[in-house]
């Protein structure tokens, strides 16, 4: 199916649907974020932009498949920071984040949110550190497994509470919501990308956000540095990456779509609304990105093996 060269009897690059893969579960974070991109994407691209979710090892297996998949120009990986916490996390990791890619650019900034159940006997921020300390293990954390950010924020929490939590994976934090408003656990760390709405439907107790800065869209709930533990942020980063020797002609239009995308109401306003933000001009390049992810291996690697959390 490639069309690149003179004219190809195929016509023009894009000339059927493209893949865009999502590393987690479909209604969760990431997923909201792609498919409204997609939906945005396509507008530029005059060619659908197809969801696949493909889920496992916190990220990894979405990003070693596209890592070996053809680079014609028709798959695409939709990633956080789990591509570059991954060399840390995974010591057998067949595929490296700072050279296997071509890379797109990147597309919003999203604050986490703390969540328990909404029986938690447990309110606010001291109330919630209170609880924690004296619960320990018999409290069940959700994530997204090894690699997601609500593993990430769960290990940050642990560390700077000093308590150990029962974890509970799942393929995804939309499953791992589904759990929490069961009530088959009882902690969450995620994105609000997927929680402002049940925040709002009153479904769940809000601790508090991972921002050193309140937000706009949840004015109301204090930072978790607020509620005295000093210095935690965690803001989880989107970026869009293709097989390495995907044709630059279609990076380039990958690109230029993401980037109307970033400028596209119906894409911009939705993401407001969840508490997202677009991300600066710059890092909406392809450079902006990789010089970000290198940033990022750099900073996770660090924090990450002083932790000592890894998989074999
Ligand atoms: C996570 O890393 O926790 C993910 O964003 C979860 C998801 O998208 O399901």
């Amino acid at each position: 199916c490639l069309a690149w060269g003179s004219a190809s009897a195929q016509g023009a690059y894009p000339n059927h649907p493209i893949s865009l893969v999502v590393p987690f579960a479909a209604g969760g974070p990431t997923d909201v974020v792609a498919r409204s991109l997609g939906a945005s994407m396509a507008k530029t691209l005059g060619q659908s932009v197809i969801i696949e979710n493909r889920t496992g090892a916190g990220g990894t297996l979405a990003s070693q498949h596209v890592a070996r998949s053809a680079p014609d120009g028709y798959t695409f990986l939709i990633h956080h920071n789990g591509m570059a916490t991954a060399p840390a996390l995974y010591r057998k990791l067949s595929f490296n984040p700072l050279t296997d890619f071509a890379y797109v650019g990147q597309v919003a900034d999203v604050p986490m949110t703390l969540l328990g159940r909404k029986d938690l006997p447990a309110d606010g921020m001291a109330g919630f550190v209170k609880y924690a300390k004296e619960n320990g293990n018999k409290i069940n954390l959700a994530n997204a497994g090894l690699g997601a950010v609500s593993q990430l924020c769960g290990m940050l929490l642990q560390e700077s509470l000093g308590v150990q939590f029962t974890t509970v994976p799942y393929a995804g934090t939309a499953p791992a919501m589904t759990a929490l408003l069961g009530g088959q656990v009882d902690v969450l760390c995620d994105q609000t990308t997927q929680t402002i709405p049940q925040i709002k439907g009153d479904r769940v107790k809000l601790f508090g956000v991972t921002t050193l800065e309140r937000i706009k869209a949840l004015p109301d709930a204090p930072t978790l540095q607020e509620g005295g533990l000093k210095g935690f942020e965690v803001k989880v980063w989107h970026g869009v990456y293709a097989p390495k020797g995907t044709p630059p002609e279609a990076v380039a239009k990958f690109n230029a779509a993401l980037r109307a995308a970033l400028k596209d109401p119906a894409f911009t306003q939705k993401m407001a609304e969840l508490g997202a933000e677009i991300v600066p001009e710059a890092k909406q390049t392809p450079e902006g990105l990789q010089t970000w992810l290198q940033s990022e291996v750099d900073k996770w690697g660090g924090v990450i093996r002083k932790a000592g959390v890894y998989a074999d």
